[in-house]
């Protein structure tokens, strides 16, 4: 098993693969700490971890908390909104003065890409990235393999299909990488608008024949419709879209018995997939959230307690 050596984590990209099994095996012994009836272990005794958010979040940011406070750690959340970067503040001075105030991680969320490595080179504090822009959210991609890996037991030989708007995505340009590290196989759909030029150079083919994918994926992720950032008309209506790329129960039918539905969430129920499908037997939306807190106390745990 890999040894832990990094300070951050700021994309999977960074990750060997051993590390990123690493990771998955740490989360392994933290699941069973949320089922628990008092769901804290000490790991974590005297830590301060800050949630520094400007970006909205119900999943991320809850479940970073959840797992700091299940290893003790203090934890303390920052909404850009309500704190000094509102007055003019710049990331990396506020990070420095959260600093200064001796605390150990900064887990941060921005809507600029690589706000989390400006903050990783100034800092000694650890950085965990928590989505940053189109370009990287490392714990979702590894929440992800973590499910994957928990409900078919591999991750090497599957096909993976990844559907959506693949051009503002942080959640699938992680999860290319770490999928294909894992010697899976990505095939990224949707409108052509919204499909990066050279995304092949990530690992993942590309195809616009939705039913085709349908047919041949173990596991499909839809991803949110980012309609905040629709504004140069990518697409022509979004009635359109779910007729071309959303996924009911009728496109169903040709999928493997044993399909599994992913999404990152939040879901535009109706637009990407039906909520006949968010809600039915292959969805495995809600095992997600659940694995996001074990990740992300092995994530902390590996940042900030095991290196000692
Ligand atoms: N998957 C995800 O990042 O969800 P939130 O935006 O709610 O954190």
């Amino acid at each position: 098993m890999a040894e832990w050596t990094h300070k951050d984590l700021l994309d999977v990209q960074n990750l060997k693969r051993e590390e990123i099994e690493l990771v998955l095996e740490t989360a392994k012994s933290f699941r069973e700490v949320s089922a628990r009836d008092v769901k804290k272990v000490p790991a974590l005794r005297g830590k301060t971890v800050v949630m520094l958010f400007s970006e909205n979040s119900t999943r991320t940011r809850t479940s970073f908390e959840l797992a700091a406070k299940r290893l003790s750690a203090d934890t303390i959340n920052i909404s850009a909104n309500s704190s000094s970067i509102a007055k003019g503040e710049t990331v990396l001075d506020t990070a420095r003065n959260l600093e200064a105030m001796n605390i150990d991680a900064i887990v941060i969320r921005h809507p600029s890409s690589g706000v989390p490595d400006v903050l990783a080179r100034h800092l000694k504090a650890s950085i965990i990235n928590a989505g940053d822009g189109c370009r990287a959210h490392p714990t979702q991609a590894l929440l992800d393999l973590f499910t994957i890996k928990e409900k078919l037991g591999r991750i090497a030989g599957l096909n993976v299909g990844i559907v959506g708007d693949i051009l503002h995505s942080r959640v699938a340009r992680s999860n290319i990488w770490a999928l294909t590290r894992l010697g899976a196989r990505v095939t990224v759909s949707g409108p052509a608008t919204l499909m990066p030029i050279g995304i092949e150079r990530l690992g993942a083919y590309v195809s616009y024949d939705m039913d085709e994918i349908v047919r041949e994926s173990d596991i499909l992720m839809l991803l949110r419709l980012q309609m905040e950032r629709q504004e140069d008309k990518f697409l022509p209506s979004i009635r359109e879209y779910a007729k071309q790329f959303g996924v009911n129960r009728e496109r169903l039918k040709q999928a493997k018995k044993d399909i599994l539905i992913m999404h990152p969430g939040p879901t535009n129920r109706g637009v990407e997939l039906s909520a006949e499908v968010a809600d039915g037997e292959y969805s495995v939306i809600l095992d997600q959230v659940t694995n996001g807190v074990a990740v992300r106390m092995a994530v902390l745990y590996l940042l900030l307690g095991a290196k000692k």
